[in-house]
């Protein structure tokens, strides 16, 4: 495996399916009274965060504990960013604190290659801007794991922002790797012009591809990064492209519906459905915290737990 984790495009499947097959082993320490290995016992991790996280921010906490890293949290937030001081100053200053991997966030993609220049430590990417998030793709396709079976020949639908979503991305990256066909459905104006690129298909019918679906992946409308009218209006977007009981009951009976988080509930999804037997978005969250041990150890610790 590569030093830093960057992006699930970096990921070979052998890599993914070694961190898949990690997490798994963890998975039974989070299920302890007692969460804690001594595996990482006098490492350092530094949580960089420059944008809003709750989920992420917290389970990289909470990995890094159980596997007993000493964590440093830095929010930007109340720090000598508000006076000026660069990502590249910031960096350094966490460094010479012993950081022996960064966790970062940053509104601007590209933010975490950069740092990886810089800094001696490990770097992982904990989001940046419209990029790649691709500890969410893993914990997604461990979620999925744990419901299906292998991934290999599964259909996956992703459906909304995709524009603007870095989980998408590094979604479709990570489950093309992993032998999954993956289909977009979204309006057009909430695709990137890229997308032609993309290793997936590309639906504006989301009532057409759902009966096909192994897996619906909500995505939150990111009305925080949006400048101009992408669709008329929340009623209409909510009305073509949410999941409500009526398309949820389209499905498979045996498939799943996930969601990153946070939710928009009564946009992208109805109540109902997100709180579902069939949701799987209470589950990711957990499994996020084993999923990132399982990066953290394998980045800093060893092989094979
Ligand atoms: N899914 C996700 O990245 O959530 P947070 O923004 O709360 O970290």
């Amino acid at each position: 495996m590569n030093r830093h984790l960057i992006s699930a495009g970096d990921l070979t499947k052998d890599d993914a399916l070694l961190i898949l097959d990690t997490a798994e082993e963890l998975a039974r320490v989070s299920e302890r009274s007692i969460k804690k290995l001594p595996t990482l016992r006098g490492r350092t991790v530094v949580n960089l965060f420059f944008e809003d996280s709750t989920r992420t921010r917290i389970s990289f906490e909470a990995a890094a504990k159980r596997l007993s890293a000493d964590v440093i949290n830095f929010s930007a937030k109340g720090s000598s960013v508000s006076k000026g001081e660069s990502l590249k100053d910031t960096a350094l200053t966490l460094e010479a604190m012993g950081a022996d991997a960064v966790v970062i966030r940053h509104g601007a993609s590209g933010a975490p290659h950069r740092l990886a220049n810089w800094v001696h430590g490990s770097v992982v990417n904990a989001g940046d801007g419209t990029h790649e998030h691709p500890t969410q793709a893993l914990l997604d396709a461990f979620s999925m794991r744990r419901r299906l079976g292998s991934l290999e020949g599964r259909k996956v639908t992703i459906v909304g922002d995709v524009l603007h979503s870095r989980v998408a991305r590094s979604n479709v990256l990570l489950l093309d790797t992993l032998g999954a066909d993956v289909t977009l459905v979204a309006p057009p104006t909430l695709l990137p012009v890229s997308v032609g690129s993309w290793p997936c298909e590309v639906s504006y019918d989301l009532d057409a591809v759902l009966p096909k679906s192994d897996v619906v992946m909500m995505l939150r409308v990111q009305k925080e990064r949006m400048n101009a009218a992408y669709f008329p209006s929340e009623r209409e977007y909510s009305r073509r492209y949410g999941l409500d009981r009526d398309r949820f009951a389209k499905m498979p009976e045996d498939a799943i519906v996930m969601h990153p988080g946070p939710m928009n509930r009564g946009m992208e999804i109805a109540a109902e459905v997100a709180d579902s037997a069939r949701s799987t978005i209470v589950e990711q969250v957990a499994n996020g915290v084993t999923i990132r041990m399982a990066v953290l150890y394998l980045l800093l610790g060893g092989e094979s737990a």
